[in-house]
């Protein structure tokens, strides 16, 4: 049996991308495994949201990710705040990072870019955090898509620092896990990079049939046909790229043959796109409706599952004090 950690930023509604890249494999593991999965509410505050949204923003992101099948009975389902045990680690971790290789993370380069009124210093140490909540439970597998991967190679350096410095063999070294061959990067509808919550370029489990219909209608394609020997643009291998994870091997095959003979239609392709979001999202989203109307359940689910995941963390606090060298008098 692992022990699987894995979190969601409350910063927006969640999207296929994180249903498929990261939500999907939660839900292989939550059975068989010791699984912590868990809302990422300090990380949230690096965009300074305002706090009459913050705890609206907590309970969208809980509901939508239990109404993905995330079952509290099988697995520790908490908010990171309600675990202030975190934030000792972090301190606690961050006298073993580095700044210079920080400084280098794609993430932080990233927000440079898309946030430069904002470069806080939550912003740089935003892997030790992340390292914190995975080694607050000694996981050995964290589920994940394609754009934390540096992020878990971040998790094993400080891990594997620990151990040498105290040399011991405390922590684990957690791998990136997806049940596929490989980590995803689902794309966005904009024809370049990868889905994101403010891109402007997502589906959101929680977009209604007719929103999501507008925007994949909408979605970039080529303009015809491919011509014999031409290359499919970028657009168009996202397309097919969603299709992938969304619809049935044999309607993706049946667009890939249209495709390779010349013979699409991009309305065609997108109409059938659009109904196979819709029949993974629908159900989701009833659900979700549910669930935000019913407060009783959700601050049950999140108070049993803080004291839980409370027990597991302030037990590693205890040891990794022990083992820094604070001792009581
Ligand atoms: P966040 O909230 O940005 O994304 C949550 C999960 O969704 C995955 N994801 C994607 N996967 C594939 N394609 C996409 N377009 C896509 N967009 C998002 C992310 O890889 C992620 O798995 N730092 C994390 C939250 C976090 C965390 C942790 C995760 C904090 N501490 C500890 C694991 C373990 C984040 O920003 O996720």
């Amino acid at each position: 049996m692992e022990t699987v950690v894995s979190g969601i930023r409350s910063t927006g509604n969640l999207h296929l991308g994180n249903y498929f890249g990261a939500i999907r494999n939660f839900l292989k593991m939550q059975n068989e495994n010791n699984c912590f999965f868990f809302i990422a509410d300090y990380h949230a505050l690096t965009t300074h949201p305002h706090p009459d949204d913050l705890h609206g923003n907590i309970k969208q992101v809980l509901a939508e990710y239990l109404a993905c099948g995330i079952d509290p009975e099988v697995a520790t389902v908490f908010i990171q705040s309600d675990v202030p045990e975190v934030s000792e680690l972090y301190l606690l971790l961050n006298m073993l990072a580095y700044v210079g290789e920080l400084e280098r993370t794609a993430s932080f380069k990233d927000k440079i870019r898309l946030q430069p009124g904002n470069v806080n210093a939550g912003l740089l140490t935003y892997p030790v955090l992340m390292a914190a909540d995975i080694l607050m439970h000694r996981a050995n597998k964290v589920p994940v898509g394609k754009d934390q991967e540096q992020h878990l190679e971040m998790t094993r350096h400080f891990a594997r620092r620990f151990n040498m410095m105290y040399d011991v063999t405390y922590f684990p070294e957690p791998d990136a896990y997806n049940f596929g061959k490989q980590l995803l990067k689902i794309p966005g509808l904009n024809g370049s990079g990868k889905m994101g919550k403010s891109e402007g370029n997502g589906v959101f489990l929680f977009d209604t049939p007719q929103e999501i219909r507008k925007k994949v209608m909408r979605a970039v394609t080529d303009t015809g046909p491919l011509t014999p020997g031409q290359q499919p643009s970028e657009a168009v291998k996202n397309l097919f790229t969603l299709m992938s994870v969304v619809s049935d091997p044999q309607t993706l095959k049946y667009f890939e043959e249209k495709h390779a003979a010349c013979e699409i239609r991009y309305g065609d392709l997108k109409k059938q796109l659009a109904e196979d979001i819709i029949t993974v999202t629908e159900p989701i989203r009833f659900r979700i409706n549910e669930l935000l109307s019913d407060n009783r359940y959700l601050a049950t689910v999140v108070s049993r599952g803080a004291e839980k995941a409370r027990i597991s963390a302030s037990k590693t606090l205890r040891e990794v004090r022990e083992i820094i060298g604070y001792r009581p008098f």
